[in-house]
């Protein structure tokens, strides 16, 4: 939540700036602003509220010179989203700008022993307290701005990833993290001079240089224009700068022709599932190797539990794997709400495994939860995508699901990337236990496989959704029904139907409408079946007779072919046939377009939906 990016070189700072705030506007669009250092040695601070685009209207007439700058597209966390409460803040001299990503906690105290020093902010921001506690610093000490941004770190209790520049210092710029994600790019200009990209991910950065610094939690980096960095912890520990190298193809950055990110990443599934494969699943001896389950074998074959945690559709993708890893490994797999998990308390030991299952890698929550149970212990283990963010680095092992960056806030790779590499997860660990016989090992890789051209054909023969959809605008309410593997589908469906079109939409497993929520069923009541021909098929069968003969409005998604459900059905989507437990592989994929094609329909923001963001690196 909220993108900062940083540039210092010899080029022009205000194109590079606000490219990478294109790029890391998913993470928040209710304002944006920019601050640079100007040839003339002003420093401007321009801002906008609303998206990025509205920022560059607001500039048009400005001066947009200088070689280095700082640019910041927020999620509101304190203080409405308008102008005043926007990024970059300036302090009380003018002299500094800082652009930060996280939540300055004791902000309000920190505000009130400046107000008592003269120091007084404008805005309801807890950011503005921090580039005047900086100046503040200086004021005191009379120390560098470096020096400053270190002291007045030490008094905060929060999370940041900030970048602060220096009108008097235009040479340097200096960025620090602790919770939030900071990226530092070191690369070189088209005249051979060095200079420094900084972002909350690579994205503003691969397109300009693939040598990257991760900073960490605590540090503080000092980046000169010479091409100087120096990095020291918050406790004053020098540290030795780890450059390392990156691989972000451009143009999966790009929308590629598709008029949304979501709708590209839900084509992309087949083949993001085919990379997220590769290498882990022999398809000739049809066999599963995930290194970080060999290089950790007596964990997982002494483990006593498996712990999931994570959020949203994480979760969800967790939830699938509890059926299949309990299922496979006969060993007890408890799927958590990282947000409950980490306040409540929970009893973990030292032989458990804790999975975090995070998408960005960064959910404040999820992150906070392994924590925890690192404290007590556990072996913890993450699966992820985004390469270099703070979970995996702060796990023991772990998988990344190489599905490719996704940008459009709802997700929809990164879940069936999630599933899948879960499961691979689950006959590593059959494999290390002995739960499984190679015949059966051999089976089910041999079905895994099939999975992306299974998908494709999914997606190549549901071309009637985007009609239907149009039918659908009508609907406030909704309901979502599966049971066994095909439960956590009717969550994800209701989830991407929410979040993207704003309607009020729900999962259940199906056994457990007749509890209560049946009451909500009439003529206008929509209900979706994920009815495939496996697990419960008979009993879905008289779920649906239980909506049916209340009047529901029936959409089910079936195994191709399947003529008794369609019967029973106003109206069927396919899905080839495969085993039970991949089902979800396949029977998500309609839902999701229905949800893109139902969004569409009501002129919704596709990508960046209402009150959205795709990291949530706030609690
Ligand atoms: C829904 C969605 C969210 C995320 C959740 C966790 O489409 O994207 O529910 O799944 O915020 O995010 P990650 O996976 O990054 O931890």
């Amino acid at each position: 939540m909220c993108g900062i990016v940083g540039y210092i070189g010899d080029r022009k700072a205000y194109p590079i700036l606000m490219k990478g705030l294109y790029r890391l506007e998913y993470r928040g669009y209710d304002s944006a602003g920019i601050a640079l250092v100007n040839d003339n040695g002003n420093l401007s601070v321009y801002k906008a509220k609303g998206k990025v685009s509205a920022l560059e209207a607001t500039v048009q007439d400005k001066d947009i010179s200088g070689t280095v700058g700082i640019a910041h597209t927020r999620w509101a966390t304190h203080g409405e989203p308008n102008v005043v409460n926007a990024h970059p803040h300036y302090s009380k001299s003018r002299n500094l700008a800082l652009v930060h990503n996280g939540i300055i906690e004791n902000f309000k105290i920190l505000r009130s022993q400046l107000e008592k020093n003269d120091f007084h902010c404008i805005s309801e921001t807890d950011t503005e307290v921090l580039v005047q506690f900086i100046e503040y610093m200086q004021d005191i000490h009379k120390c560098s701005l470096f020096k400053a941004v270190q002291l007045a770190l030490k008094n905060v209790t929060g999370a940041y990833a900030i970048a602060v520049i220096d009108k008097q210092n235009p040479d340097q710029m200096v960025v620090a993290r602790k919770g939030s994600p900071l990226v530092i790019g070191v690369g070189k200009s088209e005249n051979g001079n060095p200079e420094f990209i900084v972002g909350s991910d690579a994205t503003p950065i691969v397109e300009f240089t693939q040598e990257v610094i991760y900073l960490n939690d605590e540090e503080i980096a000092y980046l000169d224009r010479s091409g100087k960095i120096d990095i020291i912890t918050l406790s004053n520990v020098k540290q030795t700068p780890q450059v390392q190298q990156i691989s972000i193809d451009i143009n999966e950055l790009e929308k590629g022709g598709y008029p949304h990110f979501m709708l590209k990443e839900i084509y992309e599934q087949p083949d993001a599932i085919l990379n997220c494969i590769r290498g882990r699943l022999d398809t000739e001896n049809k066999d599963v190797f995930l290194s970080g389950v060999i290089d950790n074998k007596n964990v997982f074959k002494n483990a006593r539990r498996i712990i999931i945690c994570a959020c949203g559709t994480s979760w969800h993708s967790a939830l699938i794997a509890k059926y299949f890893i309990e299922e496979l490994c006969k060993i007890p797999v408890e799927v958590e709400y990282a947000s409950e998990f980490r306040y409540r308390n929970p009893v973990v030991f030292p032989e458990d495994v804790v999975i975090a299952v995070s998408q960005s890698g960064e959910t404040a929550d999820t992150l906070a939860a392994i924590q925890l149970a690192k404290s007590k212990g556990a072996f913890l283990y993450g699966i992820c995508n985004v390469i270099g963010s703070s979970i995996p680095r702060a796990t023991d092992s772990g998988t990344y699901l190489h599905v490719g960056p996704e940008i459009g806030v709802a997700s929809t790779k990164a879940f069936t990337g999630q599933v899948i590499t879960l499961m691979m997860l689950g006959l590593s660990i059959a494999k290390v236990k002995k739960t499984i016989t190679d015949e059966k090992l051999h089976f089910l890789v041999g079905e895994l496989i099939n999975i992306p051209d299974k998908m494709r054909w999914t997606l190549e023969h549901n071309k009637s959704i985007p009609e239907f959809a149009q039918m659908f605008t009508y609907a406030r309410n909704c309901i979502f029904l599966g049971r066994g593997y095909n439960y956590p589908v009717a969550l994800e469906g209701a989830l991407k139907l929410k979040e993207i079109s704003y309607i009020h939409a729900e999962g259940y497993p199906a056994a457990e409408m007749k509890h209560g929520p049946i009451a909500l069923i009439d003529e206008e009541m929509p209900v979706f079946f994920i009815a495939p021909k496996h697990g419960m098929y008979d009993k879905v069968i008289s779920n649906i007779q239980e909506i049916k003969s209340r009047n529901g409005r029936i959409v089910s998604i079936v195994t191709e072919g399947d003529t008794v459900v369609g019967n029973i059905s106003d109206r069927i989507f396919s899905i080839p046939d495969t085993l039970d437990c991949f089902v979800p592989l396949l029977s998500v994929l309609p839902l999701q377009l229905l949800s893109y094609y139902v969004a569409c329909a009501k002129g919704r923001n596709v990508d960046q939906p209402r009150n959205l963001a795709k990291s949530v690196t706030v609690e």
